[in-house]
């Protein structure tokens, strides 16, 4: 029998993400052949029988309380920072003072700078790290990626991104504390433009390349909410829908639009991309299929197709099930384990590093300073 060799997780968070990892984790080493098993170490949080309620669950062996706690014990060697946007930044660096491997949730940082901060910190020590855009490992986004790469849509004129939700229309909603931290801007950073453009925004430049320059409008339709920790009515200082148009580097132009305010949905994320000699789009409430248009097909039979991203040639999919079987949003978290793991023993590591992540940071600072000054701002390097 082979051995694989264990590595202790010790998890920040058990709502939301802390369960897409946890799940992540556990599934892991049952579809994918990795010289790496996973344990479920340690799950931390502030709140003590929530999380060990949590651990009970997950099937973590302990709990802590206090991150710092997590972070000092010598048998964790992976810290996974599932909790809000406002803890990245500490509980990064200092994993990574600690020699240890650092799975970081996006945003990286509420801005670049404190993302630099992070980067120069896991580089400085060494450590593995990585950022959780695990939409890049959803397999028809990856098999996107795989026809940009094989240069099948030609020079690449245009780029379309939306992440549309409802969610926070009630005026009634108060803002910050649990659940709701992403409407307190001191937590969250920002609003839409962190939290779901983020996510368009690394899987457009991981498709087409860098972002040169942008130019934005920002838009917070409900000026105040009462604070869910303080009672006091406060003003919103998030961005509740953001829009912005983009020029890449290589000349191609996008336009890109979130919103909590979009009535009827709920995490419509839409990808397209026009090249010269093909189109593809795709939509996360259909993530197993990608509709694509390629010019090269006969005249008589050309036009949009949908295609099922379930065969074993698919990325990831020959871990799965049998062709035709569709997977879900869980298994994206899964992939980025197994590719994480999988990366350990070679000089490559999983991407999107700390460095690659904050390359996104770059681009939504952009968009927020241009939604202040009305104008175009570059992109920094
Ligand atoms: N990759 C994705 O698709 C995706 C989706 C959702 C959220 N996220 C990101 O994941 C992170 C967490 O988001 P979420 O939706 O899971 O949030 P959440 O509110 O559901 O959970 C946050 C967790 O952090 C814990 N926490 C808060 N303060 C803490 C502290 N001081 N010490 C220890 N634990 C603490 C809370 O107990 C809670 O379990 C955010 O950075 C968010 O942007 C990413």
């Amino acid at each position: 029998m082979i051995t694989k060799k264990p590595l202790n997780i010790g998890m920040v968070g058990y709502s939301f993400m802390g369960r897409a990892h946890s799940n992540a984790f556990k599934q892991v080493g049952q579809f994918f052949d990795l010289p790496y098993r996973p344990v479920l170490k340690a799950a931390c949080a502030r709140n003590a029988s929530a999380v060990q309620a949590f651990a009970d669950q997950w099937g973590y062996d302990s709990v802590e309380t206090d991150w710092r706690k997590l972070v000092a014990r010598p048998d964790i060697d992976i810290i996974d920072i599932a909790a809000p946007n406002d803890m990245h930044h500490d509980i990064a660096i200092a994993a990574a003072e600690a020699g240890k491997m650092v799975m970081c949730e996006k945003p990286l940082g509420r801005t670049a700078k404190e993302s630099l901060a992070m980067t120069e910190a896991v580089e400085r020590a060494g450590v593995r790290n990585m950022v959780w855009y695990n939409y890049r490992r959803v397999p028809a986004v990856t098999l996107a990626k795989q026809w940009v790469d094989e240069g099948k849509f030609g020079r690449i004129f245009h780029y379309r991104a939306k992440f549309l939700q409802d969610w926070t229309m009630s005026t009634d909603l108060p803002q910050g504390g649990t659940g709701l931290w992403r409407l307190d801007a001191s937590v969250a950073g920002s609003g839409v433009t962190g939290d779901l453009l983020a996510h368009c925004i690394d899987t457009a430049m991981w498709l087409n390349g860098p972002i040169a320059e942008v130019t934005a409008v920002t838009e917070t339709f409900i000026k105040e909410r009462k604070h869910q920790l303080t009672g006091e009515v406060q003003p919103v200082t998030i961005d509740d829908a953001s829009l912005f148009l983009a020029r890449f580097a290589n000349g191609s132009l996008a336009t890109f639009e979130a919103t909590r305010y979009a009535r009827g949905h709920k995490a419509l994320y839409t990808l397209e991309l026009n090249g010269q000699n093909a189109s593809v789009f795709w939509d996360l409430h259909d993530l197993h299929r990608l509709q694509l248009f390629d010019h090269g097909d006969a005249g008589i039979s050309r036009g949009w197709r949908s295609i099922h991203i379930t065969d074993g040639d698919h990325p990831y999919m020959k871990n799965w099930w049998v062709p035709g079987l569709q997977i879900g949003y869980e298994h994206s978290f899964t992939h980025q384990v197994a590719d994480f793991l999988g990366s350990l023993d070679s000089d490559t590591p999983a991407a999107p590093t700390f460095r690659e992540a904050r390359a996104t940071d770059l681009v939504t600072d952009a968009v927020l300073a241009s939604a202040k000054s009305r104008q175009w701002e570059q992109v920094m390097g």
